[in-house]
């Protein structure tokens, strides 16, 4: 429960018991974490009874997100404004983590496509939205774990995600395989370029120069190289993209890359794959076990795949 802005009068009657209207009513009545932002002039902020009384809430394990200090409702200037609703989302985003079943657990996300330069200008892409790998960073941070997103593409994101963003197959390795140094669990949902131009011409291409002859050459395959590095404590989940036999491709990727759990799903159909909200997915695991789902949306799909990641992994974090 949230009450924002949190009045000298609600703090006050909050803190000693009095429940004689709904905000105090529901307040002693709830058993759910409570975060108060106080909002109210200087003077009153600073206050001993106020002081005291938030003291008190606090000791009790009541959450609170301090006022900012600026224009008050008076217009006169000073400490006592209510914090940013940003700043108050977060803190709730906070707490309600703290209680989440994988709270602790680092977890790595990949998101979006590639881009290989040609030149200056030009690049080969594909059609990656990055919206599955945000719908698992955003659900991973969701139930708690300490997540970072490797992404070329920007949408917004849980509060608790550590972005970095990359643009081509080699800064995304980079920044993968370093994350993927101090984290449990691995999760590719990126499309990665397989082939990249050899060389980037300096300048940009002209027209009139005539059809250019571009060399590819193939990029890191980070996948393979997270599966070869594994430590015994990771979790690896890959995805395959497929236009047919998705499941049989799906498998044969889980074998050669040594990842724990596959994401196998359908580019083909309209409502599955890139850039739409839906998905068709099966998820194959080391141990043959294969699950089919219809139609489910990328948000119900990123905690179905985190349901299913299983690590031994210290849970660093979770009983503080
Ligand atoms: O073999 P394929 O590219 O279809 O495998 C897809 C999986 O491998 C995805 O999880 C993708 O993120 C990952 N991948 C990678 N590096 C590449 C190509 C794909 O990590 N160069």
């Amino acid at each position: 429960m949230v009450v924002a802005p949190a009045t000298a009068k609600v703090i006050g009657k909050y803190a000693h018991g009095i429940s004689d209207d709904l905000v105090t009513a529901t307040l002693l009545a709830t058993r759910a974490p409570v975060l108060v932002a106080p909002a109210m002039h200087t003077e009153m902020w600073e206050h001993p009874a106020v002081v005291d009384n938030l003291a008190l809430l606090a000791a009790r394990g009541v959450h609170v997100v301090p006022p900012e200090s600026g224009r008050l409702a008076g217009g006169d200037v000073g400490a006592g404004r209510l914090a940013a609703p940003e700043r108050i989302v977060a803190a709730a985003a906070e707490v309600l983590a703290r209680s989440g079943d994988l709270a602790g657990l680092r977890v790595v996300v990949t998101a979006g496509g590639t881009r290989e330069p040609i030149d200056p200008v030009r690049y080969i892409g594909n059609r990656s939205s990055g919206k599955m790998g945000y719908a698992i960073a955003d659900a991973a941070a969701a139930r708690g774990a300490d997540v970072v997103l490797v992404t070329t593409v920007h949408r917004p994101v849980h509060p608790r995600v550590r972005v970095e963003a990359v643009v081509t197959a080699d800064e995304m390795a980079a920044a993968t395989l370093a994350a993927a140094d101090s984290a449990e669990v691995v999760v590719m949902a990126a499309a990665v370029a397989d082939f990249r131009p050899k060389a980037v011409a300096p300048a940009k291409l002209k027209k009139s120069d005539g059809v250019p002859e571009i060399v590819l050459e193939p990029t890191p395959d980070i996948l393979r190289l997270l599966g070869e590095r594994k430590r015994a404590d990771q979790y690896l989940v890959g995805f395959a993209a497929e236009t047919d036999d998705v499941r049989e491709n799906a498998a044969a990727k889980l074998a050669a890359k040594r990842v724990d759990l596959m994401v196998g799903n359908d580019v083909r159909s309209e409502d599955s794959g890139f850039e739409v909200d839906t998905n068709r997915a099966v998820l194959l695991d080391a141990d043959g076990g294969v699950e089919e789902f219809g139609l489910v949306t990328k948000v119900r799909l990123a905690d179905l795949i985190l349901d299913r990641v299983r690590t031994p992994h210290p849970r660093q974090g979770a009983t503080e």
